[in-house]
């Protein structure tokens, strides 16, 4: 259901006072919207979730506002972190530490481990500042379905459980935050982003690898995520004409993401949407297309492979395969 118009607003102080009287407030990030909620408060906490519909093992992050705050929330912080925190926050960076004794369970599912990032919003960053403490932000969406990248995405997926959603406008990254791992011998990143290994490496002078498919307990890195509801395929850009022919002979309407433009008078019926080659102008607009395919309630979406191989284009690629249907 969606958000009665009025709980959309840009006033910082609305958000505020809902979250003091421990709701759910939605927040703008450049990577998409988080779903907060006071880190320091258990009920507020479970409602978040228990308006995602999201296991209870599966831990949230907590937002800072600055790296003084750190200590707060984690223990033996390696130098690592610092180094990492000079160079990419606020930004799209989340850091795995070793949680604070006094962090809940609650939000690390029973993990001695806590997630911790400053989001780059100018709105977010005052939010935090103002609110003096952390707040927990899963992406704002249903468990499962594909996170939010505007203030009318939220409203969709979470309307009536918020409080309020602070519109913050379009996000500029559009996907999920670089996770690393710090609590063990060796950095690792347990999910890709807009920072990527390479830029990581260089930062801290070592080669930190790609574990994402390995880790469990991220719960991005279960099977289907960021996933619309319409069936979605991944096809090989050499595969693609071939395969809009193939479904004709079964579907009237569906959908087509592609590099190509649609070819002249052919296809009449499908909904054909050709994207930006560039990575950051994808990325940023992934999402919200998704979206607008899946509301056409077409037999399917099918969307053209990005290219794998490149680093530039790995998060994306990423998060395509986890959304696609699988056979
Ligand atoms: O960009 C982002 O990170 C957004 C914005 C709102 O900040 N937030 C976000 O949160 O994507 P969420 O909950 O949708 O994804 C965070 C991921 C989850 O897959 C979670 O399982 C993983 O981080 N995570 C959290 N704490 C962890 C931990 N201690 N160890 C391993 N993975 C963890
Ligand atoms: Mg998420």
């Amino acid at each position: 259901m969606l958000a009665a118009p009025d709980k959309i607003t840009r006033n910082i102080n609305t958000a505020l006072s809902s979250l003091r009287r421990g709701d759910l407030v939605a927040f703008p990030t450049e990577t998409v919207y988080g779903l907060g909620a006071d880190a320091l408060d258990e009920i507020a906490i479970k409602k978040v979730f228990q308006a995602k519909g999201r296991p209870a093992d599966h831990p949230l992050i907590v937002h800072i506002a600055s790296q003084d705050q750190l200590s707060n929330w984690a223990i033996d912080i390696p130098e690592t972190a610092w180094t990492l925190a000079k160079s990419f926050w606020p930004g799209p960076l989340t850091m795995i530490l070793r949680k604070h004794p006094a962090v809940s369970n609650l939000i690390t599912g029973g993990q001695s481990t806590l997630g911790l990032r400053i989001p780059n919003h100018p709105l977010t960053i005052e939010l935090l500042k103002q609110f003096g403490s952390g707040l927990v932000g899963p992406s704002a969406n249903k468990y499962g379905h594909v996170s939010p990248t505007t203030a009318a995405h939220v409203s969709a997926d979470l309307g009536t459980e918020l409080g309020a959603i602070l519109d913050g406008g379009a996000c500029t990254v559009g996907i999920e935050s670089t996770i690393i791992y710090l609590a063990g011998e060796r950095p690792s990143i347990l999910r890709q982003g807009a920072i990527t290994a390479e830029e990581i490496s260089a930062v801290l002078n070592i080669d930190v690898q790609i574990e994402n498919q390995k880790i469990v307990r991220t719960s991005g890195s279960h099977d289907s995520h960021y996933a619309p509801h319409t069936p979605m395929h991944l096809v090989k850009p050499v595969d693609l004409i071939g395969t809009v022919i193939e479904y004709l002979a079964k579907h009237k309407n569906f959908s087509v993401i592609s590099f190509q433009p649609k070819p002249i008078d052919l296809f009449a019926t499908v909904y054909w949407q050709k994207v930006d080659t560039n990575p950051k102008t994808y990325a940023r607009s992934v999402y919200a297309n998704l979206r607008t395919h899946d509301q056409l309630n077409n037999a399917a979406i099918l969307i053209e492979q990005v290219p794998n191989e490149d680093i530039a284009w790995a998060a994306i690629a990423d998060r395509l395969f986890r959304a696609s249907t699988k056979k």
